[in-house]
């Protein structure tokens, strides 16, 4: 069911032009209503955890989740510790595999394989970037697909693209939770994804597209990209650059998913030095959309629900045990 201020109450507001956009925006004091994250990636791991019990239960032993960590970069060090630590809150074994900068590739896909044929992960994540010396690409599809995670293996986007079932990249899959849960039916929406890198914009545009929306997939050759935008019920915006969609941008009442985290120079006395924000000039964005995701809160907390709940599916999954219908 979908969430109040929803899509359809929105489209009735919709103008029919630009002078109808310009004169609604300036009779009406809009504010989006702004879709909570934290909230629900909170939701998603709780049915996690229920689901977790209940495989225990029937298999006696948790589903395992190992991330391997090469090097270290503070970020993911951070990203790499508060997986580990959700891992284990639902109730799931966590493996930390943590290899020095200098690991050879050779070194890795040994670990990898290791990995692949162990009883009791169900999934495998790599934590990016890997150090210059090593191809990622490599890495990545040496892992074997069922265990893949994070859905970046060749077989698994492969999966996506032609409408089968695999494993979907998490924040992709968080974007749709968010959608689906704010506006219910996706179908016959018009949705504009801005970014098309593998990991976050081209399985956007092929998860809104399995949801019966109208895709367009822009990027930084598209042109005219204001205008683009603005044809959108439904934008996702992935371009990692700061405050980049303006509010006119925006079509009024549009539901607006923010992917990107940048972080700024904030130099305010008595406050910290930096921020973070999204792709979306949010105090600008939240006058015409009639929801939007904030930045942090929004996408972010999504992405590790979900690779906890892709987990659960792989371990459901290599057990021949019906597929848990998490959620949302
Ligand atoms: N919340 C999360 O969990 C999460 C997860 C992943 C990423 N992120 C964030 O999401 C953002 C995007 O990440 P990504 O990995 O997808 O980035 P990416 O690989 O750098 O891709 C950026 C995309 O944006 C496009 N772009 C760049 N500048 C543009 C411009 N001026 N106009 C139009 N398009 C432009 C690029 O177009 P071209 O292809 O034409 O170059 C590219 O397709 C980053 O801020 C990242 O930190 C967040």
């Amino acid at each position: 069911m979908a969430a109040e201020g929803t899509r359809s109450e929105k489209f009735l507001l919709l103008p029919k032009s630009e002078t109808d956009f310009d004169r609604v925006r300036l009779a009406i004091a809009v504010s989006a209503a702004i879709i909570d994250g934290r909230a629900t990636a909170a939701d998603l791991r709780r049915q996690v955890a229920r689901f977790v019990e209940k495989f225990k239960a029937e298999r006696g032993f948790e589903p395992g989740l190992a991330v391997v960590l090469v090097g270290d970069d503070p970020a993911s060090s951070i990203y790499v510790r508060s997986k580990a630590k959700r891992t284990r809150e639902i109730g799931m074994v966590s493996y930390e595999r943590r290899l020095p900068f200098a690991t050879e590739q050779s070194q890795l896909l040994a670990h990898v394989r290791e990995l692949n044929a162990h009883e009791g992960v169900h999934g495998i994540l790599v934590q990016l970037p890997l150090p210059p010396h090593i191809d990622s690409g490599a890495v990545i599809n040496s892992i074997d697909p069922s265990k893949d995670v994070d859905g970046f293996h060749i077989s698994n986007a492969g999966l996506l693209a032609t409408g089968q079932k695999g494993m979907v990249p998490c924040t992709p899959l968080g974007c749709k939770m968010l959608l689906r849960r704010q506006l219910g039916d996706l179908s016959g929406a018009e949705a504009v994804v801005l970014g098309r890198s593998n990991i976050v914009g081209k399985p956007m545009a092929n998860l809104l597209l399995a949801e019966n929306c109208t895709v367009t997939l822009a990027h930084s050759r598209t042109r005219d990209l204001k205008t683009v935008c603005r044809r959108a019920d439904i934008l996702v915006v992935a371009v990692g650059r700061p405050k980049f969609v303006k509010g006119d941008w925006i079509k009024f009442g549009a539901t607006v998913v923010d992917v990107g985290i940048n972080r700024i120079s904030a130099p305010e006395p008595g406050k910290e030095k930096s921020k973070i924000v999204g792709d979306v000039d949010f105090d600008d964005a939240v006058q015409a959309a009639g929801a939007i995701t904030p930045v942090p809160g929004g996408v972010g907390p999504m992405t590790i629900a979900c690779l906890l709940s892709n987990t659960l599916t792989a371990a459901f999954r290599k057990e021949g045990l019906a597929e848990p219908q998490v959620l949302l």
